[in-house]
């Protein structure tokens, strides 16, 4: 374990004990959010949406956000935010699931795991790509998603409160396209796991809420990946551009908060795999 993480742990620890013996603090119940994702694009506009001075919010990516940070200080809100590459989920996994072990679930009001982060490999044809673009998308896209939704549904089984499993998809999941199998690959993974956590959880007492969402066609470095692409190898590319030019892209603030309002519906889990456009 090395120290950096050693110390967020101590955090988790710390973190508990200030809200159990603390008056002012023991008073409000926080939700926690886990994020992935949150130093740029969607993520972060979703991140800068959920620090309220009720929120612990802990963020995955390899990047930080100093601006976040600032921002959590003026809300009065909690942020970590975890340096790590989700290329190794494990490690990913293995560190959340013991960061959740040292929280006291009696000062949380919710808690809630958000897969965001993702990958889109080289605009090539299968025939064309390397397998470790090909094993980045999909340990990135499907295979650090899964693994940290085990860890967070295994440590928080017994946790009273509600829980609920938001992955991030896209149509794209739904929907072949050419030159994109593997993230194709990765969302239609992350929809089918979905379908089968929402059945795991189902038989359980207090069974966490899961969804598989796509958030629709969002400004972001994504969409300019797929815009500047090579149209030669990548046949769609003339659409992603004209999506653009037409201004019909979603801003990443407007598409966290459709994101934001599914996650807090009433019925959020009802469908396993759901669009923020109905
Ligand atoms: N943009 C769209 O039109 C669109 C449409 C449908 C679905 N989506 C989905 O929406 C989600 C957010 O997309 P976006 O457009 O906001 O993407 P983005 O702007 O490219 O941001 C991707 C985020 O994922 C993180 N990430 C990428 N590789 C990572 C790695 N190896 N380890 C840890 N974190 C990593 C990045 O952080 P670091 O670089 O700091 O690691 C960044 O915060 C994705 O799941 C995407 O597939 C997007």
């Amino acid at each position: 374990m090395d120290t950096w993480y050693a110390a967020h742990c101590g955090a988790a620890r710390r973190y508990s004990a200030r809200s159990l013996h603390t008056p002012q603090t023991a008073l409000l119940m926080h939700h926690l959010t886990i994020l992935t994702g949150a130093s740029r694009g969607m993520g972060l506009a979703m991140a800068q949406q959920l620090l309220q001075a009720d929120a612990l919010l802990l963020c995955i990516s390899r990047q930080t956000n100093s601006d976040l940070t600032e921002q959590a200080q003026r809300a009065g809100a909690t942020l970590l935010q975890w340096p790590q590459d989700l290329n190794d989920g494990a490690t990913a996994a293995a560190q959340l699931g013991t960061w959740l072990q040292a929280l006291d679930p009696r000062t949380l009001a919710s808690a809630t795991l958000i897969n965001n982060a993702g990958v889109i490999p080289a605009l090539v044809p299968l025939s064309e790509s390397a397998p470790a673009d090909l094993a980045q998308a999909l340990r990135v896209g499907l295979e650090a998603p899964m693994q940290l939704t085990a860890a967070f549904l295994g440590a928080t089984r017994s946790w009273a409160v509600p829980r609920k499993v938001l992955n991030i998809s896209s149509g794209l999941g739904r929907r072949a396209m050419a030159s994109q199998a593997a993230y194709c690959a990765a969302k239609a993974g992350m929809d089918h796991f979905t379908r089968c956590v929402a059945l795991d959880e189902a038989l359980l007492a207090n069974g966490a809420k899961v969804c598989s969402l796509a958030p629709g066609v969002i400004d972001t470095d994504m969409q300019l990946q797929l815009r500047s692409s090579d149209a030669t190898r990548f046949p769609d590319q003339g659409s992603f551009a004209g999506l653009h030019a037409q201004g019909q892209l979603t801003s990443p603030a407007d598409a966290a908060r459709r994101v934001l309002a599914y996650l807090a519906r009433e019925d959020f889990g009802k469908d396993a795999v759901g669009d923020v456009r109905g």
